[in-house]
């Protein structure tokens, strides 16, 4: 029902700011937006909105999404999700920059708006561009007839309900489950199986309760937020389906903490920032259980040897040797889809750490909740 509220209607209630309330909506959030769209039958989903016949999705030769600021971190997310299911290749751009290096627009190419509000000017303009150009647009937008939505050809709604706080959480989390429903359904009219379609429904289907699960772990994260607050800087560390996540997980921490943070592939710490590691640097990293883990792990030991504390965001059976790290476990679900739940305790950790530091957590200095000027 809270999904029907319009937003001048939805309120905090009895939480003390939006940014928690709607961090713990998501598992009804999450919901929402597969509702009615997944096909446990044929693994596939379906997507009405987007307007599109199996033809013309089979014709998509390539796919180019478009958004700003954590909009883009999760099109990077997308797009990975795309090509691993799909095989197409896809890639993320920020919207804010497409339109001034006069982008080739191509007919087979799918150009994909991403934005909570569908009012972000950046994003409304790189849409425009490529409409004028002949190029086909749809929208992952949350707010139902916003001006974004009104212009591209088709799109996916989010369904998060009103999102208040600057900072955008269970919006993402939603834009992340479109882009499955969206990269199953252009996998499923090429070679992914239907063995594998059926996995992912499967795992779509189990990752709100494993959300909530992340969420019950909420109190043995505040400490851990308390201490990072106190850091002048931090780095954020990820590989491939992990990196988006780092940035994300960095961008939201500097939102509303005001700290430093930098997102850094694993793999590239040793070509220069391993340089700042020191015992006030710490560095939070994602190592989920996958083909990389036991590199990833390796990477620990470098910043331990140079005492840099770390948080490590993980799974149950994944090994961490002697590295002595904080671990925050997260449940595990279909590799594909990890970067949802290894996100959410990065929500919590920037959220009680702009606690702890007495920050206006719904309406962090300097910043707006959609940017609607150039
Ligand atoms: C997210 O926490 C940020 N406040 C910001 O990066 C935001 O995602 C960006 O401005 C895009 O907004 P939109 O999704 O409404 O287009």
């Amino acid at each position: 029902a809270q999904l029907d509220v319009d937003a001048a209607s939805y309120e905090a209630g009895e939480h003390e700011s939006f940014m928690r309330k709607e961090i713990l909506e998501q598992p009804t959030t999450a919901q929402a937006v597969l509702r009615g769209r997944l096909d446990e039958r044929f693994g596939t989903a379906h997507l009405g909105g987007l307007d599109m016949d199996a033809r013309d999705l089979r014709a998509v030769r390539r796919v180019k999404i478009l958004g700003c600021g954590s909009a883009y971190y999760v099109g990077q997310m997308g797009a990975a999700l795309i090509e691993e299911l799909a095989r197409i290749p896809a890639d993320a751009e920020a919207a804010s920059e497409f339109r001034y290096r006069n982008p080739v627009i191509e007919p087979d190419t799918l150009y994909v708006a991403v934005s909570q509000s569908g009012e972000t000017i950046d994003t409304l303009l790189a849409v425009q561009e490529v409409r004028r150009k002949g190029g086909r647009c749809v929208g992952l937008v949350n707010v139902v007839g916003s001006a974004i939505a009104r212009e591209c050809d088709g799109g996916i709604y989010l369904h998060a309900g009103p999102e208040v706080a600057v900072a955008s959480t269970k919006a993402l989390t939603n834009m992340f489950l479109a882009f499955a429903l969206l990269a199953l359904q252009l996998g499923r009219v090429r070679d992914l199986s239907i063995a594998d379609g059926k996995r992912l429904v499967a795992g779509l289907e189990r990752l709100p309760g494993q959300i909530e699960e992340v969420l019950a772990g909420e109190a043995d994260l505040v400490e851990v937020a308390k201490d990072l607050a106190e850091a002048r800087s931090l780095f954020f560390i990820g590989r491939v389906r992990g990196f988006p996540v780092a940035r994300e997980g960095a961008q939201k921490f500097k939102e509303i903490s005001y700290r430093h943070a930098e997102a850094y592939q694993t793999s590239e710490l040793k070509h220069g920032p391993l340089a700042l590691i020191d015992p006030e640097v710490p560095t939070v990293a994602l190592v989920p259980h996958d083909e990389l883990a036991e590199r990833n792990v390796g990477a620990l030991h470098e910043i331990e040897a140079r005492k840099g504390p770390l948080v490590v965001i993980t799974h149950e059976d994944v090994d961490l040797g002697e590295v002595s790290a904080r671990r925050i476990v997260v449940p595990r679900n279909e590799p594909e889809l990890d970067p949802i739940l290894l996100n959410v305790p990065l929500q919590l950790l920037a959220y009680h750490a702009a606690q702890h530091l007495g920050h206006d957590i719904d309406k962090p200095r300097n910043l707006a909740k959609s940017v609607t000027v150039e």
